[in-house]
């Protein structure tokens, strides 16, 4: 956890390479020389100023230079004070399309705070005139804006040469602050817009007279709204992401940390509908992957999570029919515990059921209260038993003493994109829960999640999975398994197999909503509570049983490698150390970066 970031001296060790060594805190048996460093700003091996100009003018738009934190303008006792900027800031701080397509910011503030022993560095504001100082903290003082696999090519050379972080920002939603990082160089990738639909893709190298099929080529900065929009158009669909005005990206951390969707029941997980990937390696090679070409790699980048294997600048996934959908949405409100128990149990005794006749969607809850925003194929639904099923737990929800129902509805779209639209872009109308609704004060968040087997969610669990819950400060229940996740074949992509005996993968919040952390709350406490409301669920569904989903992270999960990947981790590993033996493409909790600190800025090798 704590930071080491007093390096003392500085060695130049062979291939070119600079590094530093931390000697202050190496334990006293430990080889100092052993300890490597990333090159960071300050270091004597830095880049000069003439260094980084020549960089930049071999990128096809100029580097985003000496980039500062959104609220620096609003510190009013600095020189970088500026009124009306800061109250343009502060007015869309809340807004998730304005953050997406910012350098210089995560989704979530927690995530630009660096921890640094008893410290948070960040830079907060609440508004103009805000005191103190504003923290450079976890946002990358340098970014390529990327227009073409070129510019990542150049990163790529020009981290490797300088020993520099590296990391990767699309949308800047990752949960573990994973897009974020000190003194990196960041590849931006959110003008990566490409979208092209056909009907009949075929991977390269594949044998002649190779079938084509229906798929999307996605730019990796390409947001699910856009992607949904579009595939509505050419009458398709895909399974997506459910993120307030579609923010998410289609084509980036999403896919490679596995991507499940409400449509998952229908066609699959994010990495099964995979058909290519156009990515920049750790050795600058801008490589097209497939089941043809370098079929381990490729099953590598379905699931061993985003940047770890390469830095996708495209991916051509499948497209599917655009059925019509009938949403389900329910609120009920629990007057006591003993009261949100029983509706816990009631839903309990429903969710597998529901589940196989066709039902999917999502279940947030906290504050006693239960929304449900459910979705089955077709209008009526195609399965018989879904109706009578939803209809028999509305009935019983009725009459549950100590329960109000706020609402309860069904409504019928013509596709996939009409609901999204509808819940998830401009909620004009009311549908039990709001996902565009603006959240009070600062984005801050954190959270953590597991993976929940059928029978952990099963009728005859039922009652003790209440208690449970009702016990957890809030979460979202996402009833995303079934179908083809749990029938596709596990051995073709990397996520842990846990993802095929799952119906729920729930994420927990530590206090309140989404967004609302305890103002009263250390950043640390905050994340130790969320790690705690899940352990739980670690001894009741260990991995490979059961598992954590890597995109919605938990910051203190110690045994990441069994929970993210289960048996595949051995695996995973050669493949990296395969393609990225010097460790330029290391995230915290990603393969290979054991050795690593939290914010992997140096290494020490644990076997010397
Ligand atoms: C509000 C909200 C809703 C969500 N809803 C869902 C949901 O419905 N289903 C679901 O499965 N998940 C959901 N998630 C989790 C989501 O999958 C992760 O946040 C995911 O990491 C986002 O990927 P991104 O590319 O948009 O974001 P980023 O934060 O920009 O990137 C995520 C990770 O992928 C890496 N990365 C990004 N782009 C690339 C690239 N081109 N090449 C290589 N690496 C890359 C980054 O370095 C980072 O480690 C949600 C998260 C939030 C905050
Ligand atoms: C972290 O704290 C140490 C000790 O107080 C300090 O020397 C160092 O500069 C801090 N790191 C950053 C990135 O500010
Ligand atoms: C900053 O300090 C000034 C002077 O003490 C005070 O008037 C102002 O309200 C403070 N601003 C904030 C955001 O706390
Ligand atoms: C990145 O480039 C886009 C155009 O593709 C431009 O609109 C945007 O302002 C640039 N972002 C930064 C941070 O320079
Ligand atoms: C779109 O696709 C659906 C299902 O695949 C089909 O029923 C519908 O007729 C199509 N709509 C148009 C306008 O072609
Ligand atoms: C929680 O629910 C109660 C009503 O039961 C309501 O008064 C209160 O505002 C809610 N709190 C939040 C944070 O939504
Ligand atoms: C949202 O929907 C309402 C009602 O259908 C419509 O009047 C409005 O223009 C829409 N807004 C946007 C941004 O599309
Ligand atoms: C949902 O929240 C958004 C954003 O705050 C708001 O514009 C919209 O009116 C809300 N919708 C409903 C139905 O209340
Ligand atoms: C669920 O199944 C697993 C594996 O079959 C088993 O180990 C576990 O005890 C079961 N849990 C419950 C609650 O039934
Ligand atoms: C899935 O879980 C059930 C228990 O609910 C168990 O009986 C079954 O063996 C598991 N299947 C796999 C493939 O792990
Ligand atoms: C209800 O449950 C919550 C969560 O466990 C707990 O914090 C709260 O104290 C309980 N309330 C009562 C009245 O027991
Ligand atoms: C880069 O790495 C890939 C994957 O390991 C390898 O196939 C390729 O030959 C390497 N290219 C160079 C120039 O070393």
């Amino acid at each position: 956890m704590l930071l080491r970031l007093t390096r003392l001296c500085v060695l130049v060790l062979t291939l070119g390479i600079i590094s530093s060594v931390d000697a202050q805190n190496s334990a006293p048996d430990a080889r100092p020389s052993s300890r490597t460093c990333k090159c960071m700003p300050g270091d004597a091996c830095y880049p000069t100023s003439q260094q980084w100009d020549q960089f930049s003018s071999r990128l096809s738009r100029p580097l985003v230079r000496d980039q500062r934190p959104l609220g620096a303008v609003c510190f009013r006792d600095s020189g970088e004070f500026n009124y009306r900027a800061c109250s343009y800031r502060t007015r869309r701080i809340n807004d998730p399309i304005y953050r997406a397509g910012l350098s210089n910011a995560a989704q979530f503030t927690t995530f630009e705070a660096l921890v640094n022993g008893t410290t948070v560095q960040q830079c907060d504001f609440s508004g103009p005139m805000a005191n103190g100082t504003c923290f450079q903290g976890r946002v990358p003082p340098n970014a390529v804006n990327v227009t073409n696999a070129a510019d990542v090519q150049e990163a790529v050379r020009f981290a490797s040469r300088h020993n520099l972080r590296l990391i990767v920002r699309n949308s800047g939603h990752e949960l573990m602050g994973r897009s974020m990082g000190v003194g990196a160089l960041e590849v931006f990738t959110h003008n990566l817009q490409k979208i092209e639909f056909t009907d009949h893709f075929v991977p390269e190298g594949a044998p002649p007279q190779t079938q084509g099929e229906y798929a999307v080529t996605m730019g990796s900065g390409v947001s699910w709204n856009t992607a949904y929009a579009q595939a509505d158009i050419h009458n398709r669909s895909l399974p997506g992401g459910l993120s307030p005005y579609g923010t998410v990206g289609a084509a980036g951390g999403w896919v490679l940390g596995g991507g499940h969707s409400a449509l998952s029941r229908y066609y699959g997980l994010g990495v099964d509908n995979v058909l290519q990937m156009k990515v920049v390696l750790p050795n600058a090679t801008y490589a097209t992957v497939n089941k043809y070409r370098d079929p381990d790699l490729f099953w590598a980048l379905r699931g061993g999570g985003g940047p770890s294997f390469g830095i996708v600048i495209e991916m051509t996934v499948r497209t599917h029919p655009n059925p019509p959908y009938t949403a389900m949405f329910w609120v009920g409100q629990a007057q006591d515990n003993a009261s949100y128990t029983n509706l816990f149990e009631l839903w309990n005794r429903y969710n597998n059921p529901l589940n196989e006749a066709g039902w999917s969607g999502v279940m947030p809850f906290f504050n006693r209260t239960i929304f449900l925003t459910m979705l089955a194929q077709g209008n009526p639904p195609y399965d018989p038993q879904a109706m009578p099923l939803m209809q028999s737990f509305h009935q019983a929800a009725r009459y549950m003493p100590g329960v109000t129902v706020l609402t309860e509805q069904f409504v019928p779209y013509r596709s996939f994109g009409d609901f999204n639209y509808d819940n998830l872009v401009n909620t004009t109308v009311p549908h039990g829960f709001n996902f565009t609704a603006s959240l009070p004060g600062p984005p801050h968040s954190v959270t953590s999640s597991w993976l929940l087997p059928w029978n952990i969610t099963a009728p005859e669990n039922a009652r003790p999975l209440a208690k449970i819950y009702t016990n957890l400060p809030g979460g979202t229940h996402y009833m995303v398994g079934g179908g083809p996740v749990s029938t596709n074949d596990p051995s073709e992509v990397s996520i842990t197999p846990a993802w095929r005996n799952i119906t729920t993968s729930l994420i927990i919040l530590p206090t309140g909503i989404l967004g609302i952390d305890d103002p009263t709350s250390s950043l640390e406490a905050i994340r130790r509570s969320s790690y705690e409301q899940t352990q739980v669920f670690r001894e009741l569904a260990p991995p490979p049983f059961g598992g954590q989903y890597l995109n919605e992270g938990d910051y203190y999960e110690e045994n990441w490698q069994a929970a993210y990947w289960g048996p595949n981790y051995p695996r995973l590993l050669a493949v990296k150390r395969r393609i990225d033996p010097k460790d330029l493409l290391i995230v915290r909790k990603g393969v290979n970066s054991e050795d690593w600190d939290e914010e992997i800025i140096c290494k020490t090798p644990s076997s010397q």
